[in-house]
């Protein structure tokens, strides 16, 4: 986190710095654009969720009666342009609706604009989130658990870790379940919060855990959260033991026995030879 912060802020100063500069240079003109491309785009612009690996399809539903050519843009870079985007879209309608294949990824998400004459619209295309989990977690009673919410969908979204335990009951806030034993951390993938870490795991952890990044239940991954008996690993190795023991003291036994009749033998041998 720190080093996200540190990285950022020069850029960020530099972002500064130009904005000022072009603010202060060109502050009429920007002001008149930026109000004519609103007043154009007729406000904010709409969010549109797609599910990665799947399709996107905008329509440019501006007016367009002499058939003027329709501009696409995604990030401010014409689509044709666009390295990512190149050659994986087609348009349709004369141009007025973009389609992106169903081999959609993470990346496609961005700010996607239409054209025509001096009008426009413009979309927010954001993945709609989803989140991996094990289906089955275990840990050895004691020892530190760590899960790792894998997420899909950009831009990543809050992460939320939810807890129920094995009795049921409704999913509550798993840093206050686990508490103070519990910390978030930035996941592999690099997600903010994307981990749960919680320390010294106990035996009433047992439970449910989910990893919440869509309001809709059915994105969210979850996974069953077993805690092993401390010794459970031992348990089969003092369990050969046991049987080695309990082996020995039978062959012990046993030689003994054989032991015993047989100076018994040698006994009435002896006796009977003395006799004879
Ligand atoms: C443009 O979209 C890409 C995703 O393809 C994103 O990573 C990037 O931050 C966007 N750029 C700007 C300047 O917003
Ligand atoms: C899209 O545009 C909004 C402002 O309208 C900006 O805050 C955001 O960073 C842009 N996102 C991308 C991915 O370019
Ligand atoms: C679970 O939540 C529902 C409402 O969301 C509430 O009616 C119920 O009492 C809760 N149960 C427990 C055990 O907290
Ligand atoms: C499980 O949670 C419920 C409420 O959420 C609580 O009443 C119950 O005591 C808990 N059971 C255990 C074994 O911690
Ligand atoms: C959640 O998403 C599924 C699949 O897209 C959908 O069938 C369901 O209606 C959604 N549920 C809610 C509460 O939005």
């Amino acid at each position: 986190m720190s080093r996200r912060t540190a990285l950022s802020s020069p850029m960020a100063l530099l972002l500064l710095f130009l904005a000022a500069v072009v603010s202060t240079r060109a502050q009429t003109e920007a002001a008149a654009e930026g109000a004519a491309a609103a007043a154009a785009a007729g406000g904010e612009a709409e969010l549109v969720l797609y599910n990665v690996g799947y399709g996107i399809e905008l329509t440019c539903d501006l007016p367009n009666p002499t058939k003027l050519d329709v501009v696409w843009k995604k990030n401010d870079t014409a689509v044709e342009a666009w390295w990512d985007v190149r050659g994986r879209y087609r348009l349709e309608d004369g141009g007025a609706r973009l389609v992106l294949p169903p081999k959609t990824h993470e990346d496609d998400f961005g700010n996607y604009t239409c054209s025509v004459g001096g009008a426009s619209r413009a979309w927010r295309v954001q993945g709609n989130p989803h989140s991996k989990l094990p289906a089955n977690t275990n840990v050895v009673e004691g020892q530190k658990l760590k899960l790792q919410c894998r997420v899909v969908g950009k831009p990543y979204p809050a992460v939320t870790w939810l807890y129920e335990n094995s009795t049921g009951g409704n999913l509550t806030d798993a840093l206050a379940a686990f508490a103070p034993r519990a910390e978030l951390a930035t996941s592999d993938q690099g997600v903010e919060g994307g981990a749960l870490l919680v320390a010294a795991a106990e035996r009433t952890d047992a439970g449910r855990l989910v990893c919440r990044v869509n309001h809709n239940a059915t994105f969210n991954g979850a996974t069953v959260l077993r805690v092993k008996d401390m010794y459970a690993a031992l348990w089969p190795f003092l369990g050969i033991c046991a049987e080695v023991l309990v082996l020995c003291a039978v062959i012990l036994i046993y030689e003994r026995r054989r032991a015993k009749p047989e100076l018994d033998d040698s006994d009435t041998d002896h006796h009977d030879a003395k006799k004879s």
